[in-house]
């Protein structure tokens, strides 16, 4: 997957660099071209001389080469590249990649790079466990860098226990694992629904709930970028539409149901992953409602449509449809109780009692329930990890 890609080899000053030499000759010999990206703490470990002469490119370090007076152009270097990965990253490149701070060649190209990025942490086994490492590097996973998580061993300060750099063909295996399913879901029409749906009770105020959007959006983005037409029927959320994804906004359940319902015989999957109200007020007033003089006040409020069972009714043979569930107790039970009355295929189960998962969080962690019996539970982490679960498992 990797013949005739574009690839920018990013190396920061860390011990682990003389193992880019290896990452640069197993992309070679997948047949990638490598431009080599090095920061001048990077030139420290292992030549540039070394770099060139094995990618048949000059390396790049500098923003000016200093004899000829060349500028070296990080908007193209970003835009040629169809893959960057940063190997290793240290603790610093990764906090500048964080935090924006541009002031080498590397950073700024990562900034100017539209194309997926891939980065191998490389680090002593305090200065990975630092929250402040952490607290980076989640940032980026949000951002869509891909993270080569290091691997358990004997670090170069003696110590031994997790920092050490992943193994040069493990990060290539990795990278062609990517090109492989960019095109997996190519052809594939998938309906998705995010957001929460507010219920008017008049012009100012509504029945909602916490719902962020970001897990939808983040399985939007996700089956996009593996080449699937998506559309994302969105409750009103602030978040950014994905690129090459059909946006429907709506505000209620009721419109959501009917956006759903006549979106799903096309669609070759669905993924529920609103939090659809179940109840809304029997009548909207038109004018403000205004506080009674008695004090008290009853709502009266009738039951919603249920998307995810009235999509259950007109799947067909060749449709997948894929439910949530979000549960505060008897998870499991309640969660395949969900899925057998909503006739979905999966559902996916995260507890609202597990600190990493639920509503406006970042992180998730969830377990796959399957109509065939199939349970997996996956470790928490970030929303963009969890899509990706989500399809590989249920798509
Ligand atoms: N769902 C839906 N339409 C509704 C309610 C829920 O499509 N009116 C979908 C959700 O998007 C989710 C799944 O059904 O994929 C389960 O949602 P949940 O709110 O957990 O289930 P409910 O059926 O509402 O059950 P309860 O609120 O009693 O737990």
């Amino acid at each position: 997957m990797l013949r005739d890609k574009h690839i920018i080899l990013g190396i920061t000053g860390g011990i682990a660099a003389y193992k880019s030499v290896q990452i640069l000759r197993l992309l070679r010999k997948a047949g990638a071209e490598v431009q080599v990206v090095i920061t001048p703490a990077g030139k420290e470990f292992i030549t540039p001389v070394t770099l060139s002469a094995l990618s048949g490119k000059p390396v790049v370090s500098e923003f000016f080469t200093a004899n000829t007076g060349q500028w070296n152009s990080h908007v193209d270097l970003g835009l040629w590249a169809d893959a960057m990965v940063i190997a290793p990253a240290t603790a610093s490149s990764l906090a500048k990649m964080a935090t924006g701070v541009a002031d080498n060649m590397l950073i700024t190209t990562y900034l100017s790079a539209k194309c997926k990025v891939f980065a191998a942490p490389a680090m002593d086994l305090d200065m990975y466990r630092h929250p402040t490492t952490q607290r980076n590097l989640l940032t980026l996973q949000q951002d869509g860098v891909t993270l080569i998580e290091p691997a358990d061993g004997y670090l170069a300060s003696g110590l031994v226990g997790k920092g050490r750099m992943e193994e040069p063909e493990e990060i290539v295996r990795r990278m062609d694992e990517w090109f492989e399913s960019r095109g997996e879901l190519k052809g594939k029409k998938i309906l998705i629904t995010a957001g929460p749906t507010h219920e008017k009770l008049d012009p100012v105020r509504f029945i909602g709930n916490y719902s962020s959007g970001k897990m939808g959006f983040a399985l939007a983005a996700e089956c996009a970028a593996r080449g699937a037409e998506v559309t994302l029927v969105a409750g009103p959320v602030q978040q950014n539409t994905p690129q090459g994804v059909r946006r429907v906004d709506v505000t209620s359940a009721r419109e959501m149901h009917d956006v759903c319902v006549a979106e799903f015989p096309a669609m070759d999957a669905a993924i529920m992953c609103a939090a659809v109200a179940d109840y809304a007020p029997e009548s909207c007033s038109e004018r403000k409602i205004k506080r009674e003089k008695t004090g008290e006040m009853t709502l009266r409020l009738i039951p919603n449509p249920d998307i995810a069972a009235a999509l259950g009714k007109i799947k067909t043979g060749n449709q997948r449809l894929i439910g949530f569930a979000l549960e505060t107790d008897n998870e499991q039970a309640n969660a395949l109780d969900k899925l057998r009355r909503k006739n979905l295929d999966f559902i996916v189960l995260n507890s609202l009692r597990d600190p990493q998962a639920g509503f406006g969080k970042d992180t998730n962690k969830v377990t796959i329930l399957g109509a065939d019996g199939r349970e997996q539970p996956f470790p928490a982490k970030s929303k963009t990890l969890v899509a990706a679960d989500i399809i590989d498992f249920t798509l």
